[in-house]
């Protein structure tokens, strides 16, 4: 699997123009587009460590990014970063405009976004998770740098297909949307969700910040989740016309069933780094543009809603 998708990235990373990048307005050399999920050891080694337990006076934001590219921007902003490490997952704690901020680098995929996003609300108790990293486009509309903030996510891969007889061939369009099961705190139970959506104070200010920063593009969609990456266009036009998705991605619907199961106000914030219905080719350096935006996010959330409050816990 991993060697598929080294294969499958290096390929794609050979067909990207560096025009592509520079449209984008990002320095090539802001993030090495050839290093783009450095090894944990190397990564791990160039941050400063932390010492003991996690403590801060104000609960913190957590932003979750897979690998190096949807991360290292996002790093280099903290002021005093101090690295964790926990199941081989990596952590960064600091702050940014004065607010604690935690990155968290989930790895690729759900079971690693779900694995991470438990862990680290364990260890650092935040007050917001936001996951952002980059997308395949699933609406034509949709442009390489192009900005969907999560009004809701799905698992595209939690289906229960139409029986058939044997030999009667594959038809994946005959689905049924089965969710996933997380914590549902009025039966006490854990049930399945066709569907999550963002707590409603994130997707007002990512709205907010959307409105006030005119040379972002951002739209507001649906974003798809799961272990795959499509390039078959005539099931991606499925999706966007059954499930309204916009793009897909690995991890977003999996770190909104844990922050649904923790109680923890979450949103998903993608950028597009290709689109194979409109032949935009894998631009990873477009993973920038999303840390960015969100930074954004985090800044005005902390000044229009938590204003620094102290937690009594
Ligand atoms: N399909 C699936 N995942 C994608 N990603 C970017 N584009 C796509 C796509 N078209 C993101 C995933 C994962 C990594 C491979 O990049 O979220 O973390």
């Amino acid at each position: 699997m991993k060697k598929f998708f080294t294969l499958l990235i290096a390929a794609l990373l050979l067909a990207t123009t560096p025009a592509q990048a520079e449209d984008l307005g990002v320095e090539l050399s802001d993030i090495a587009a050839t290093d783009f999920n450095t090894p944990i050891e190397k990564f791990y080694s160039t941050l400063p460590k932390a010492k003991g337990d996690y403590k801060s006076r104000v609960r913190p934001i957590m932003i979750e990014g897979a690998m190096n590219t949807e991360t290292e921007f996002l790093i280099r902003a903290l002021k005093n970063p101090v690295a964790y490490r926990e199941l081989n997952y990596l952590f960064v704690a600091g702050t940014y405009k004065d607010y604690p901020v935690v990155i968290v680098r989930t790895e690729i995929g759900v079971a690693n976004a779900a694995a991470s996003t438990a862990l680290a609300i364990k260890k650092f108790n935040p007050v917001a998770v936001i996951n952002q990293g980059t997308a395949g486009g699933h609406d034509p509309a949709l442009k390489i740098g192009d900005i969907v903030i999560g009004e809701k996510s799905f698992d595209y891969t939690a289906f229960r297909s139409a029986y058939s007889v044997a030999g009667a061939g594959i038809d994946l369009t005959k689905q049924e949307n089965i969710g996933t099961y997380a914590y549902d705190k009025a039966s006490g139970k854990f049930q399945a969700y066709t569907e999550f959506f963002p707590d409603p104070t994130l997707l007002k200010v990512a709205k907010k910040v959307a409105n006030a920063n005119e040379n972002f593009n951002v739209v507001s969609g649906v974003i798809g989740t799961g272990n795959t990456w499509l390039e078959c266009v005539d099931y991606i036009n499925f999706l966007h016309e059954k499930y309204g998705s916009s793009c897909e991605e690995m991890e977003t619907n999996a770190a909104a069933q844990v922050c649904q199961n923790a109680g923890v106000p979450f949103i998903g914030i993608r950028v597009l780094s290709d689109n194979v219905t409109n032949d935009n080719r894998y631009v990873p350096e477009s993973a920038k543009v999303a840390q960015e935006f969100v930074l954004l996010v985090v800044e005005r959330y902390v000044r229009d809603t938590l204003n620094h409050k102290e937690v009594s816990d």
